[in-house]
Order: C-alpha cells, then sequence, then structure tokens
C-alpha cells in the first residue's frame, strides 16, 4: 500500500494519541506529575463561614481542609496558590455601579486587605510563614487571575497542571477552569471540594456535563489524594 506524505506525518501523532487513549483507560495510576499547582480559590470568611451552619457546607469544608492538609503535608510542599476577594481601598477602585459584576460584588461590601470577611478561612490557612511558600493573590472578579500576576507565576515556575478547589462552582472555579484550559494547561477539578450553595443541582450539571466535555478531569478527594501520593517531589 502507497501512503501519501500527508497521511505519513498524521501517524505518529495518531500513535501518539493512541497511546494517550490506551493510558487513560488503563489502570496506570493517576499523576500530577512534578510541576504542578494546587488552587485554593476564595476559600474567604465571608462566603465560608455561613457554610459551616448547613451540612452540605461543612461537608465540603472537611473535604476541602483535608486536601489543604494533605497537600501541605508533602515535603517539598507543591505550589499553592490561594485568592483572596478585596478592593485596594474602601472606595472598591476596581468596581463600578456601571460594570455587570458589580450586582455580585454589592453582596460582599466593600471588602480591603484588612477585612475579616475577605481573610482565607482558618481552618484552611496558607502557609506563609516559617519558611512557608504559599502564594495568596488578590482578585475582584469571576477568574482566579483577574488583576493579578497568577498566569505570570505558572508560567514562570514551569507548571503544566492545575488542582482546582474553591467556590462557587458557577463562578471562580468554573471560569478559572476555562481560562487555563484555553492556556494549556492540564486542569484538575476535585468535584467534593467546590460547592454551589443552595444550588447542588447547579454543580452537578457543571461537574458532570459541562467540565468533561472540554475536557477538565473531575476527580473525588479520594483520587485526588492518591494521585498525591504518586506525584512530586513538587518543584517548587
Ligand atoms: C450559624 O448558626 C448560629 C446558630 O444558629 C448563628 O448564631 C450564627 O450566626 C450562624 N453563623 C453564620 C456564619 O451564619
Ligand atoms: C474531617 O472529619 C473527620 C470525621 O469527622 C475528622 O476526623 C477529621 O479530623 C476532619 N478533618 C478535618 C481536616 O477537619
Ligand atoms: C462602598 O464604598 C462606596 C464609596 O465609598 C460607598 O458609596 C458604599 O456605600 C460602600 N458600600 C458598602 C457596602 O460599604
Amino acid at each position: 500500500m502507497h501512503l501519501q506524505p500527508s497521511l505519513l506525518s498524521t501517524l505518529p501523532v495518531l500513535a501518539s494519541y493512541a497511546a494517550q487513549c490506551v493510558a487513560a483507560s488503563s489502570s496506570a495510576p493517576l499523576s500530577f506529575g512534578q510541576n504542578y499547582a494546587v488552587l485554593n480559590l476564595d476559600l474567604i470568611n465571608g462566603v465560608v463561614a455561613p457554610l459551616a451552619n448547613t451540612s452540605e457546607g461543612r461537608k465540603w469544608i472537611n473535604s476541602t481542609a483535608t486536601w489543604i492538609d494533605a497537600v501541605h503535608a508533602q515535603s517539598p510542599p507543591p505550589l499553592s496558590i490561594y485568592t483572596r476577594i478585596y478592593y485596594s481601598s474602601p472606595a472598591a477602585p476596581e468596581l463600578s455601579p456601571e460594570t455587570p459584576f458589580y450586582q455580585v460584588a454589592a453582596s460582599f461590601g466593600n471588602l480591603t486587605e484588612t477585612s475579616p470577611a475577605s481573610e482565607i478561612y482558618a481552618l484552611f490557612a496558607p502557609q506563609t510563614q516559617n519558611g512557608g511558600k504559599d502564594v495568596v493573590l488578590r482578585k475582584s472578579r469571576y477568574y482566579a487571575g483577574d488583576g493579578n500576576s497568577l498566569e505570570e507565576i505558572l508560567r514562570t515556575r514551569g507548571v503544566d497542571t492545575v488542582i482546582l478547589s474553591g467556590l462557587r462552582t458557577s463562578g471562580v472555579l468554573l471560569s478559572t477552569a476555562y481560562r487555563l484550559f484555553d492556556l494549556d494547561y492540564f486542569v484538575y477539578v476535585i468535584g467534593d471540594n467546590t460547592i454551589q450553595p443552595d444550588a447542588p443541582k447547579v454543580k452537578e450539571t457543571i461537574l458532570e456535563d459541562i467540565l468533561p466535555g472540554l475536557p477538565v478531569t473531575v476527580i473525588t478527594l479520594q483520587e485526588a489524594l492518591e494521585a498525591l501520593g504518586n506525584s512530586g517531589p513538587a518543584r517548587w
């Protein structure tokens, strides 16, 4: 059989794709590799604290804290990046009543760097003291990289894989999954570590239908913990 050169040139690609499919369908243990970053999105008091009063919220808090503790227990710990929502001053110069996001932001009030409501929920505390290198970034829209150095850090540090936790599922989580997918990162979402307060159906649709369609890989807390054990040592 005579193969056209143009067809021949696609063969390595097809072979590589076939190999990936075999790897994906076999029971090869999941690993995040060595160049991964853990993204903990919008875990601030103002949105987390009210959830501690619901059983769904407590389950989510427990799962997220379990993950963060396991990540911090790695040696060396990987790059963890947290986002907080707040504005540069009480006048919230990043917002204006004319911006569509204003309605979303109004429920937060005028958060600044020192507002208790914009601080990370204590159970999820970043390690920034005593040699801890967790990163905390400010943002004021849905996307985790809004108005900050997220993309610069991921690029500079050679990150290829990101693992997302945070809330809400339809807000920062979905927005960030799409954007980082488009920027060519391998995106994992820990389904147990995201929540859509009072709208579980929305979370289910996003995790079961929308994200897998990208495709972004949705994993359970248990799968994430196992993958963490198979990953690293982290380059950070
Ligand atoms: C949680 O519930 C308690 C008791 O009903 C209430 O006093 C407290 O304000 C609630 N906390 C939040 C953050 O909603
Ligand atoms: C999660 O819940 C379990 C069972 O109640 C508890 O033993 C564990 O300490 C909790 N983990 C965290 C990180 O809060
Ligand atoms: C936020 O700041 C603006 C401008 O200083 C003020 O008009 C508004 O009332 C403030 N909103 C809240 C919730 O404090």
